[in-house]
């Protein structure tokens, strides 16, 4: 869990956010051990702007990592307050990592633990097409 916060707390110094000043870094842990990252991406159309979890799962899901090979993720941001994700990225979580994987929410408030099914409960899937 240690390695897989730092590298998410890392990610957020690559955050691009120059309007809100409120930067996010994800990491996600793979079952060979591989760790990738992602940050927010702002824009000055703000409603362009990226979260770092779906930057980290879309980058991961567009160079071949399988859904099933998703072990954790991390989401860091140097705010003294628990930050969760956003419903958008709740979404896209829910169809892209197991619904069993722990999500590790990290501040300087310390670390909280959900799973991807808890953040989204009863969530809309492609079951549901
Ligand atoms: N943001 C994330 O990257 N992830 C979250 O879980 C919550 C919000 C970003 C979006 C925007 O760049 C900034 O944080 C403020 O909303």
């Amino acid at each position: 869990m240690k390695p897989l916060i730092d590298a998410a707390i890392k990610a957020y110094e690559h955050a691009y956010v120059p309007y809100s000043k409120f930067p996010v870094g994800a990491a996600i842990l793979l079952d060979d051990g591989t760790i990738m990252t992602g940050a927010n991406v702002e824009n000055a159309s703000y409603g362009l702007s990226m979260c770092a979890e779906r930057t980290c799962l879309f980058h991961a899901i567009s160079v071949g990592v399988k859904k099933e090979a998703i072990q954790a993720m991390a989401i860091a941001t140097p705010q003294d307050h628990l930050v969760s994700p956003c419903g958008a990225c709740r979404q896209v979580m829910r169809e892209l990592m197991p619904l069993d994987v722990p999500i590790y929410m990290h501040s300087k408030a310390g670390t909280e633990t959900f799973t991807n099914d808890a953040l989204l409960p009863k969530g809309f899937s492609p079951d549901d097409l």
